[in-house]
C-alpha cells in the first residue's frame, strides 16, 4: 500500500475450524477494504470474486466514484465543475500531478503535449499495412502498440524521466493516431497537427480538415468534444484501466500497456456502448415504438438490454450523463439539428424508465452513453469512431493511473488465481486406444 491508509482494526474470519485475525484498512472516503495478501498463507484458501465486484485490486488517489450517490471526482474535484470550468489538458495535469496547474505550469504543459503532437514521417506507412476498410479501433490497437517501436528513448519504465516523457508522447500522439485512422478508413489524405490550435481544436480539424478548402474550427464543437475527453478521462479501476495496470505489472513497456487497454475498450460492455446506444435508437426508430421495445427489454426471457442504461458502480444518475445530456442539446442546437428523431426517442425512453419499476427496482439510470452517441453523430463523427474518441480521453487515465502503479512500493506483477473444477490427475491414452 503507499501508506496513505489508515489502520481501522481487524476482521474475523472462521475456515475449517480456525479463526483468522484480517486487518481492516480505510481510504481517505468510500468504503473499508479487508487486507488478504496474507490470506492464502495463513489459511490454504483463496478468495473468489470473478468480476472483481468486491475487490479492491489496488490503492490510488486519482479517481473516486460514489456509485450510490452519483458522485466522481478527479483528484477531489466534481465531474461537473471541471466539464464546466476547466479543459481537457488542465484536467490531464490535474490526473498526471494530482493538483490544478498554476497559469505558468499551465502554459508550459499546454507547450510540450503540443510539440509531441507530430508522428515519426515513417510511422505514416505504418498505416498503409491495414486494409482501407479496418475498423479505426483496429488501426488504433495496431499503431499504439508500434509506438514502442518508434520510440526507444523513453521505453525504460523505471526511469521517472522517460515514463514523463512517455506519458506526454501518448496524450500527445493519441489525437494525431487517431485523425489518421479516421482518415485511413475514410481515404481521405492526413492531415498534420498545427501547433497554434488547441487540443480539442487540432483534433477535430485533423480529422476534418480536406486540402481542398480552408476549415474553420466551430468553438462550439471544439468546446463539447472538450467536454467530452474531459468526461471520459478516467473512471478508476474499470476493466481497461484495470487491462492496463495488469499489463504494465509484468514492467511492460507504456505503449504497449496502453494498446491492451484500447482493445479492452473496444467491447460492447465499456467503450462500445455509445455505438451500441445510437445502434438501439435506430432500430427503435420511432417514439410510438418504445412501449414495445421496453416491454422486450423487461421481458426475463429476451436477451434485449437497454443500452446506455445502468452501471457496474453507479446505482444512481451517472453524473457524466447529466453533463453529456446537456452537451448533446447544445450541439444538436448548433448543427441545426434539434428535430433529429433520434433525439426524441432517447427522451422519450429516458423518461419512461426512470419512471418504470422494472428500472426503478434494480436502480438503473442512464449511464454516459446514453446521450453520447446522437452528440458524436451530431459533431459529424461515424459510429465506428466512437469508441476511438473514448480512447483519445481515457489515455491520460490510464496512463495515470500506470504511473501511480509504477511508484507505488507494493506493486507486485498482477497474478489472480482460481478455484479449478477441471480433471484431476489422469494418465495420458495414445490416440489409438481413445
Ligand atoms: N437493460 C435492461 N436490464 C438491465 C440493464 C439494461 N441496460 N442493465 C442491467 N439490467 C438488469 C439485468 O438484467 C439484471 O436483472 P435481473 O436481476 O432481473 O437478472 C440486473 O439489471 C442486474 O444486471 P447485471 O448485468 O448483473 O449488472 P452489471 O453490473 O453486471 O452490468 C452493465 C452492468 C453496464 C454491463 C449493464 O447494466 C449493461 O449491460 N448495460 C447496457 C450496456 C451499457 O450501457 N454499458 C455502458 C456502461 S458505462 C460505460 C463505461 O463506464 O465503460
Amino acid at each position: 500500500m503507499q501508506n496513505k491508509v489508515q489502520p481501522k482494526g481487524t476482521a474475523k474470519l472462521d475456515l475449517n475450524g480456525k479463526s483468522f485475525d484480517l486487518p481492516v484498512y480505510g481510504g481517505s472516503v468510500g468504503p473499508d477494504v479487508v487486507d488478504i495478501r496474507k490470506f492464502y498463507a495463513e489459511t490454504g484458501a483463496f478468495t473468489y470474486d470473478p468480476g472483481f465486484t468486491s475487490t479492491a485490486s489496488c490503492e490510488s488517489q486519482i479517481t473516486y466514484i460514489d456509485g450510490d450517490e452519483g458522485v466522481l471526482l478527479y483528484r477531489g474535484y466534481p465531474i461537473d465543475q471541471l466539464a464546466e470550468k476547466s479543459s481537457f489538458i488542465e484536467v490531464c495535469y490535474l490526473l498526471l500531478k494530482g493538483e490544478l496547474p498554476d497559469a505558468d505550469q499551465l502554459k508550459q504543459f499546454t507547450k510540450t503535449i503540443t510539440y509531441h503532437t507530430m508522428l515519426h514521417a515513417q510511422f505514416d506507412r505504418f498505416f498503409e499495412g491495414f486494409r482501407r476498410d479496418a475498423h479505426p479501433m483496429a488501426v488504433m490497437t495496431g499503431a499504439v502498440g508500434a509506438l514502442s517501436a518508434f520510440y526507444h528513448d523513453s521505453l525504460n519504465v523505471d526511469d521517472a524521466r522517460q515514463r514523463e516523457i512517455s506519458s506526454h508522447r501518448l496524450i500527445a500522439k493519441m489525437p494525431t493516431i487517431a485523425a489518421r485512422a479516421f482518415k485511413y478508413t475514410s481515404g481521405q489524405p492526413f492531415i498534420s497537427p498545427r501547433n497554434e490550435l488547441d487540443y480539442p481544436s487540432n483534433f477535430l480539424r485533423m480529422c476534418f480538415a480536406v486540402p481542398a478548402e480552408d476549415y474553420t474550427v466551430n468553438p462550439v464543437l471544439a468546446k463539447a468534444m472538450d467536454v467530452f475527453f474531459i468526461l471520459h478521462a478516467d473512471h478508476e479501476q474499470n476493466a481497461s484501466t484495470s487491462t492496463v495496470r495488469l499489463a504494465g505489472s509484468s514492467g511492460a513497456n507504456p505503449f504497449a500497456c496502453i494498446a491492451s487497454g484500447i482493445a479492452c475498450l473496444w467491447g460492447p460492455s465499456h467503450g462500445g456502448a455509445n455505438e451500441a446506444a445510437l445502434k438501439m435508437l435506430y432500430d427503435i426508430g420511432d417514439v410510438s415504438n418504445i412501449p414495445d421495445f421496453v416491454k422486450q427489454v423487461k421481458d426475463p426471457n429476451s436477451d434485449v438490454r437497454l443500452m446506455g442504461f445502468g452501471h457496474r458502480v453507479y446505482k444512481n444518475y451517472d453524473p457524466r450523463a447529466k453533463v453529456m445530456q446537456k452537451l448533446c442539446h447544445a450541439v444538436l442546437k448548433e448543427v441545426g439539428a434539434t428535430d433529429d428523431p433520434m433525439l426524441k426517442v432517447a427522451m422519450e425512453l429516458e423518461k419512461i424508465a426512470l419512471n418504470d419499476e422494472y428500472f426503478v427496482k434494480r436502480k438503473l439510470y442512464p449511464n454516459i452513453d446514453f446521450y453520447s452517441g446522437i452528440t458524436l453523430k451530431a459533431m459529424g463523427f461515424p459510429v465506428s469512431m466512437f469508441t476511438v474518441l473514448f480512447a483519445v480521453a481515457r489515455t491520460v487515465g490510464w496512463i495515470a493511473q500506470w504511473s501511480e502503479m509504477i511508484s507505488d512500493p507494493s506493486q507486485k506483477i498482477g497474478r489472480p488465481r482460481q478455484v479449478y473444477t477441471g480433471p484431476t490427475m489422469r494418465d495420458y491414452v495414445p490416440v489409438g486406444q481413445r
